[in-house]
């Protein structure tokens, strides 16, 4: 059994450079818009085991990809904590109720939280079926600082000034909310790697909209307790974990001395220089920018490719491992599905051949 992906993240002998993409499954696609169509919303689709195995392996099907990611969303914490989470069509995540005060805080349950994401445990049961045994499952949370984003801002936002006003005006509130959801979050990821996930991720979508300081008090040290907490072996396999601030860049050096296994990047960062700040024993994934998957013609996605395999192999002794190729953000709903096959194709070729 040669898991590709799990072997980079630990540094040991590769062939080729692993390759997944953040939002691999998804509107891009016209077998997941078809799936999703019929199954009415994208909350249906999630939270049916069945529809949501099958999304999981809709790009496997296709690409050469080194890894499935569960098909979920992060906001289905929240929901599970009595928010109700609902998607308006072209305005993206919205909660029936919103956290407007220190009392709503305080009343938010997490007491049941792993019965009622158990469609999640039951879809990653069923990927793990159908999944070949050499490509790893990849179970994923949201950060606590992103998460409570959503829920302080109650959907999306552009400016985070309801989250930072929480922060700056009233910080024991905001850290008993980080603490309150970090505690659903280790419970969560948990049962996902019982239930079959091989690696974990966590994205932090958002951290990057902070002060380093900011970052530094609201944040990390919430990712930290996420991994001191979570299980690095499952079966006596070990189980690694992914940390993403996107817009993280800057903080790489302290991110790592979370003892994670791999960092992801978003594009805005030279890998080499990556490479050269963090702890050796620290995987990398990213970083291309998912706007040139989305527009570029096939060379320009090559001379992307090419300039970020050379640029880690050549920051790590000419050795390609402790690299797994990604967009530095999600797949864009623009990208053409045959640019995404020629790029997984031609990480694996180009690399195999450093
Ligand atoms: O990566 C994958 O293929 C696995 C599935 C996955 C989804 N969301 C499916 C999804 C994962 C890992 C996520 C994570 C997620 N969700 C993040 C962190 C990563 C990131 O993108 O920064 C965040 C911030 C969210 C929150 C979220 N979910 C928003 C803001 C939106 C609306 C905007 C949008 O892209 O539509 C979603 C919806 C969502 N999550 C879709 C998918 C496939 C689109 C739903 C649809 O309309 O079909």
């Amino acid at each position: 059994m040669t898991k590709t992906l799990i072997n980079s993240i630990l540094h040991k002998p590769i062939n080729n450079t692993p390759i997944w993409l953040m939002r691999q499954a998804g509107r891009y696609l016209p077998e997941y818009r078809q799936l999703r169509s019929k199954a009415g919303s994208f909350m249906d689709l999630c939270t049916n085991p069945e529809l949501a195995t099958k999304v999981t392996l809709q790009p496997l099907h296709r690409f050469n990809l080194d890894a499935a990611i569960l098909f979920s969303d992060i906001l289905v914490i929240p929901d599970a904590m009595g928010l109700g989470l609902h998607f308006v069509e072209n305005e993206g995540p919205k909660f029936s109720k919103k956290i407007t005060t220190v009392e709503d805080i305080d009343n938010l349950d997490i007491s049941n939280i792993i019965n009622k994401l158990s469609y999640v445990f039951n879809t990653i049961k069923n990927v793990k079926a159908e999944l070949s045994p050499n490509i790893p499952l990849i179970g994923f949370s949201g950060s606590p600082f992103t998460l409570a984003c959503y829920m302080l801002e109650g959907g999306s936002s552009t400016d985070y000034v309801t989250v930072k006003k929480w922060l700056f005006n009233n910080p024991e509130a905001s850290h008993r909310l980080l603490n309150k959801i970090s505690q659903a979050v280790i419970l969560y990821l948990n049962a996902q790697i019982e239930a079959g996930a091989d690696v974990v991720m966590l994205f932090d979508s958002w951290g990057g909209v902070l002060s380093e300081n900011a970052y530094l008090e609201f944040s990390l040290p919430y990712l930290q307790k996420i991994l001191d907490a979570v299980k690095k072996e499952h079966n006596e396999v070990i189980i690694p974990n992914i940390v993403f601030t996107k817009g993280g860049g800057l903080w790489l050096t302290h991110m790592a001395k979370t003892q994670t296994n791999a960092l992801g990047l978003d594009w805005t960062i030279n890998i080499a220089n990556a490479k050269k700040v963090i702890t050796s024993t620290v995987g990398l994934q990213g970083n291309l920018d998912p706007v040139v998957l989305a527009v570029g013609d096939k060379s320009s996605i090559k001379k992307e490719v090419v300039r970020i395999l050379n640029a880690y192999a050549n920051a790590n002794n000419g050795n390609i491992s402790g690299h797994v190729f990604n967009l530095g953000h999600g797949v864009l709903p623009i990208t053409n599905p045959d640019h995404v096959s020629y790029l997984v194709d031609i990480v694996h070729e180009l690399s195999a051949k450093m």
